[in-house]
């Protein structure tokens, strides 16, 4: 299939644009490659992609990039760009939330609106729409209530897609992602800090006392939700998906399992919590188990695991 990967150059994008040319799909990858973290992180991305047959790299802006030829060939868009990160997004960096979360997708779909290829475009939506939930597990029914500014653009951007479902039947589908974790992870979330410092011998700092709990989900099990969804022979367009690890762990448990597999104490520091942090996520993944039979493989034991091998490799000095 013809396929268009925003934010090819991202840690989801990259891994996900990786795993369609396994599969031999064309891939369109787009990304504009903002500094919000190591750029050069983004280009060693990307130059894993570059040489792979099938593999095209358009640098470019969502808002700005002309994707109206793509449009007319394109079947299948996966939506990861985007300005992630829940604790940034108050104050004046709340606009890079709104150019790259809300404006960009409402310009992809209006690109996509009336493609006569399109069979699917997939969102990369969030739990952090949930804020701190009515009920856990939570499903997609319970209400979106988020408690941070990148939890309303992200659910801005869903209810986007969802919207031109229903008024110009673009075959949009939502995924809510969990807490991604895995090798490759983004520079600013807790696990590739958390291996970093250990295996430099820094300090690891703790936002509040670490009982907060989240339902980490391994990288591979994101993508291939991704894939499901993209390529599932019918899904309600506008349809809105969770897509959740299972592994319900607090942050203090996790320290625990590092240092394990570190094999000595860490050095951790507990700091005033953030606003916007959640206190638990833990999501009902029922909805998509049903209807695209996924369901996460890796538990969180084997992927911190692979995180901490990747993190050796990257960060030991
Ligand atoms: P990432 O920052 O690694 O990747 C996003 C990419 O989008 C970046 O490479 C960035 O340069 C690119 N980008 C941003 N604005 C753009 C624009 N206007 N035009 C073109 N490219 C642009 O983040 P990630 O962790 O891979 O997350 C991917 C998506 O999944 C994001 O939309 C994020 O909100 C969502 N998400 C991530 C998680 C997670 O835990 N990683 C959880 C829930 C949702
Ligand atoms: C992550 C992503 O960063 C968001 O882009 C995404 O939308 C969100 O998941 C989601 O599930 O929707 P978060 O859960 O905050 O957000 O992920 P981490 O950065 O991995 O943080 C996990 C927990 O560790 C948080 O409670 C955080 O406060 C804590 N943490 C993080 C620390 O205590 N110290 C740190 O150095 C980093």
């Amino acid at each position: 299939m013809k396929i268009l990967v925003t934010g090819a150059a991202g840690f989801v994008g990259s891994n996900l644009s990786a795993r369609l040319l396994d599969l031999g799909h064309e891939v369109v990858g787009l990304d504009s490659v903002t500094d919000y973290y190591e750029v050069e992180l983004k280009r060693a991305n990307l130059d894993r992609l570059a040489n792979r047959p099938g593999f095209r790299f358009i640098e470019g802006d969502l808002n700005v990039v002309d994707l109206s030829e793509l449009a007319e060939t394109t079947e299948v868009v996966f939506h990861q760009a985007g300005q992630p990160g829940v604790r940034k997004s108050w104050g004046k960096d709340f606009s890079f939330y709104l150019e790259d979360n809300v404006k960009a997708t409402q310009r992809l779909l209006e690109t996509f609106k009336g493609s006569p290829s399109l069979r699917r475009l997939v969102y990369a939506s969030s739990s952090s729409v949930y804020g701190d939930a009515e009920r856990y597990p939570t499903t997609e029914r319970d209400t979106p209530q988020p408690l941070s500014p990148y939890g309303v653009s992200k659910l801005a951007a869903e209810h986007l897609c969802v919207l031109y479902a229903r008024n110009f039947t673009v075959p949009t589908v939502s995924l809510r992602y969990f807490t991604v974790y895995g090798p490759g992870q983004r520079t600013d979330m807790a696990f590739t800090r958390f291996v970093r410092a250990a295996v430099r011998g820094e300090r690891i700092s703790i936002y509040g006392d670490g009982t907060q709990v989240r339902d980490f989900t391994f990288i591979d099990d994101i993508v291939a939700a991704n894939i499901a969804a993209g390529t599932a022979e019918s899904v309600p367009p506008g349809r809105v998906y969770n897509v959740a690890g299972g592994s319900n762990t607090s942050v203090r448990e996790v320290l625990d399992r590092l240092a394990e597999l570190h094999g000595a104490p860490l050095d951790v520091e507990y700091v005033d919590r953030v606003a916007g942090d959640v206190f638990r996520t833990g999501g009902d993944t029922s909805l998509i188990q049903s209807e695209l039979g996924w369901a996460p493989e890796v538990t969180l034991e084997e992927g911190l695991h692979r995180q901490y091998e990747w993190g050796k490799s990257v960060f030991a000095r």
